[in-house]
């Protein structure tokens, strides 16, 4: 079969794993001891969004200026509560389809990265027991643009050695869908078309998804482009 995905580039926090709950409840603790509303309509904007610029867009809501330091110190404190969550986290919390695809891509021969905003997700893909599925790690610990920044998904194209067009890229962020496009990259969303109206292709999630179907949908997405 010929093969326009040569690699997948796999977003963690909503995707490989049911983390975005984690961030939302650490979030809200964290706004709530600054007497900040925040709900899901937030949480939704800082999906794919980077801790400080999180952070930002929180302070920025009461028109909070604060110095970097004292920036830096709330962000630990949220960063703090969100590895209490997570602390215990285990492959109870991935989200269902996850390991098949990973199985099934190895099977076909397909390159698979990480391409996450987060600066916990080497421990988080330790804990899950999935780190050897990964060619390439790229996190927030390596960029220095946050999504909608393309840099994530360049740099992990780049480390496989594959051009940006052979690479599927999987997320559930609208910022992090954005990355992809401006990456030049495919785009699979997970969630509703609401959200990712800007994805190639929106799926409700991984179940049951193998290597020839995304084969087969990229091959028909470009006919018609
Ligand atoms: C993204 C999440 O994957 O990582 C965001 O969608 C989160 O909600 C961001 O803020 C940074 O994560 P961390 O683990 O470095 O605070
Ligand atoms: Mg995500």
């Amino acid at each position: 079969m010929s093969k326009i995905i040569e690699a997948i580039i796999f977003d963690l926090d909503g995707v490989i794993v049911d983390t975005a709950k984690y961030h939302f409840l650490a979030w809200k603790e964290l706004a709530m001891s600054l007497k900040i509303p925040f709900d899901e309509n937030d949480n939704e904007q800082l999906k794919g969004v980077s801790r400080i610029q999180s952070l930002e867009y929180i302070l920025n809501k009461a028109e909070l200026n604060l110095t970097p330091l004292e920036k830096e110190k709330l962000a630990t404190m949220k960063n703090l509560r969100y590895l209490d969550h997570i602390t215990t986290i285990d492959t109870t919390e991935m989200l269902p389809g996850v390991i098949e695809l990973l199985k099934d891509l190895r099977a076909n021969d397909i390159k698979i990265a990480l391409g996450s905003a987060s600066k916990n997700a080497s421990f988080i893909l330790d804990r899950l027991g999935i780190m050897h599925y990964f060619d390439v790690v790229v996190d927030g610990n390596m960029t220095k643009e946050g999504k909608p920044s393309p840099e994530t998904f360049l740099l992990a194209a780049h480390e496989l050695n594959i051009p940006a067009e052979n690479c599927l890229v999987v997320e559930d962020a609208a910022k992090g869908v954005e990355a992809a496009i401006a990456a030049n990259m495919w785009c699979l969303g997970i969630g509703d078309t609401h959200h990712l109206s800007l994805a190639h292709w929106v799926r409700k999630d991984l179940i049951g998804l193998s290597f020839s179907e995304i084969n087969k949908k990229i091959q028909s997405l470009q006919m018609k482009s």
